[in-house]
């Protein structure tokens, strides 16, 4: 059965952060901004990744803690499944630049699913380095998806987000 409802999928961390060049408290990450803007304006299902371990408050830290999880190809545990996966054709799917792609939690989502013949839209907050690699790796854990041209939105900017994003999702 087709379903056109579409699934916004998206990791963020709240917290301490880095945005325009100071440290600041982020009481909903910016990522999380630009999913719930794209479920407003979708009417799609929203689905936060999350870990069972949590990252550290400190930003700092974090980064330390995530560029060795990357050094090491981990894939964190998550808290929740999707259940209904299969109802869902196209899947945005959101997430911040955590050295030069997503976080590996997202490698976790990607990798927990059959994404064959489904259409995911990626979308990245970032400080400056825009999507980086994270199209591709998308496209290497989910090659039989297809997968559309991302946006990437830099994080002090996702709260005037809604003329870009409204031009890009039609
Ligand atoms: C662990 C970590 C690594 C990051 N690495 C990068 C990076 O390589 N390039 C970049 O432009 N921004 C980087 N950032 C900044 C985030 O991408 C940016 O602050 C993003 O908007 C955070 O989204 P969130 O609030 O939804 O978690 C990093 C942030 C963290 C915490």
């Amino acid at each position: 059965m087709v379903n056109s409802k579409s699934l916004i999928a998206y990791y963020s961390r709240k917290g301490q952060n880095y945005v325009g060049g100071s440290i600041v408290n982020l009481p909903v990450g910016n990522t999380e901004v630009v999913a719930t803007k794209i479920q407003a304006m979708t009417g799609g299902d929203l689905f936060e990744i999350d870990t069972v371990e949590a990252y550290p408050k400190d930003y700092t830290e974090t980064t330390n803690v995530a560029r060795n999880e990357k050094r090491e190809n981990a894939r964190p545990e998550l808290t929740a499944i999707v259940d209904n996966m299969d109802s869902f054709d196209v899947i945005y799917l959101g997430y911040p630049n955590w050295w030069g792609t997503f976080p590996m939690a997202v490698f976790t989502f990607l990798e927990s699913y059959d994404f064959s013949g489904k259409t995911i839209i990626p979308f990245c907050t970032h400080e400056g380095s825009g999507l980086g690699n994270s199209e591709r790796d998308i496209k290497k854990l989910c090659p039989k998806a297809n997968v559309k041209t991302g946006l990437g939105i830099r994080g002090g900017s996702v709260k005037n987000a809604d003329n870009m994003l409204k031009s890009w999702i039609e």
